[in-house]
């Protein structure tokens, strides 16, 4: 075991990672649902992204708490609990200091996505994202009817070519970014904030993946850098409040607890809207044309038992993640040194490059399925053959099954 490796199990020794919970027959999408995209059951799934645990105890706890109270009537999530259970995690996390009444609530944070696309596009109208991409974006985009613009990750000069078309109308920032893992730097963003402000197009940043940033890497809120770009009272120690954009510049972060805390299936999810125009008209629609004045009440709970209880839980599931981490790197390190590969910055998600081996994806998908029997997402699915996505939120014992089988794949595929 590697020095990393040691250190994720010492520091996560007051949780257990390590049992393996039986999923199925939970009707999850993970193991149940495998066959959808895989066409065949039964496979050690490694597929969307949710990780095999529990949610944090107190998560739990809180959620128990509230079904003992028994009635679950229509809820508000304009109340205190829930909106100073956010500032608390800003304030706590990122150092921000958060003005509630620039939040939103949603459904999803897709949900939220296709929303605001529907605010600042019209049919037929340019969003521009980063490649690879998620694909619940692509779907999003191209649902709506409007046009996927991919630029790779890092070439600043695409993004600026694209975002200066008359009708690119919008920048989704995946931020930190699935599925390479990649956490943007200050500045990253800063010139992003700034392109997009030049050419006019609107920016959400979806960080549903900041809170499982890798030790030496720092997420940074893109809220916090429109508002720094802004006049007034902006500026970093200012954090996120009113008081101008990128001059000016259209801005949304849309976000959950659920992500990191594992509980997507509650489905809730919240934003910041920067300008108060945008944060009436998103809240009207919602309220009015979505019907979706009541959030979910056990999403609420459990995102305030996790902003104001499960940093500590927190902290060892990213910890003990870092050792899946660490121990695929040794593995594929030890059998496939030209791959050079490294750990993402962000989240649970091994974004693999297998094109120095030259394998092609079809023929290495069939031998991971039918002899192998794992599922592994095929880069395609982000538009990025000859890559592999690998989910390692699971016990130890089911990654190393994973990148076992991963590896007599290749070894297969290559004789
Ligand atoms: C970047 C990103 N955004 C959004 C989602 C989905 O969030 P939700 O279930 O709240 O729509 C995911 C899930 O994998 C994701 O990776």
């Amino acid at each position: 075991m590697s020095e990393g490796a040691r250190n994720a199990v010492s520091t996560t020794a007051r949780y257990d990672f390590d049992t393996v919970i039986d999923r199925r027959g939970t009707w999850c999408v993970q193991w149940d649902g495998v066959a959808d995209r895989f066409g065949v059951d039964g496979l050690l799934p490694f597929t969307i992204s949710d990780m095999d645990f529990e949610t944090a105890p107190e998560v739990l706890a809180a959620l128990r708490a509230r079904l003992d109270h028994g009635v679950l009537g229509y809820t508000t999530w304009q109340q205190d609990d829930f909106l100073s259970a956010v500032a608390h995690w800003y304030g706590t996390r990122y150092g921000a200091d958060l003005d509630t009444g620039r939040l939103v609530y949603g459904p999803s944070v897709l949900s939220q996505l296709s929303q605001l696309l529907q605010m600042w596009t019209s049919e037929g109208e340019g969003v521009v994202v980063h490649t690879p991409t998620y694909d619940g974006f692509r779907k999003a985009v191209l649902g709506l009817g409007r046009e996927l613009r991919g630029v790779p990750l890092g070439d600043t000069e695409a993004l600026e070519r694209e975002l200066a078309r008359a009708d690119a109308k919008v920048l989704v920032l995946c931020s930190p970014h699935n599925p390479t893992g990649r956490v943007w730097t200050e500045a990253e963003l800063r010139e992003m904030a700034e392109l997009a402000r030049r050419h006019g197009a609107a920016v959400i940043s979806d960080e549903i993946h900041a809170d499982f940033v890798h030790d030496g890497h720092v997420h940074v809120p893109y809220a916090r850098i429109a508002d720094a770009a802004g006049v007034g009272d902006g500026g970093v120690e200012a954090g996120v409040r009113d008081g101008g954009g990128p001059a000016g510049g259209r801005w949304a972060v849309i976000t959950s607890a659920s992500k990191s805390f594992n509980f997507p299936a509650l489905t809730g999810s919240y934003g910041i809207i920067g300008d108060p125009a945008d944060r009436a008209e998103y809240l009207r629609r919602m309220e009015t044309a979505e019907g979706l004045a009541s959030p979910a009440v056990l999403s609420l709970t459990a995102h305030i038992a996790a902003y104001r209880e499960g940093a500590a839980w927190l902290d060892a599931v990213r910890a003990y993640v870092t050792g899946n981490l660490a121990m695929v790197a040794e593995r594929l390190d030890a059998e496939f040194p030209e791959l050079a590969w490294v750990p993402p910055q962000a989240g649970y998600l091994a974004w693999i490059d297998l094109r120095p081996l030259g394998v092609e994806e079809e023929a290495l998908q069939r031998v991971l399925i039918e002899r192998e029997k794992v599922a592994i997402m095929p880069g395609s699915v982000y538009g990025a053959p000859g890559f592999l996505r690998l989910n390692l939120g699971c016990p130890r014992s089911k990654a190393e099954a994973g990148v076992s089988a991963l590896v007599r794949g290749l070894r297969t595929v290559r004789a």
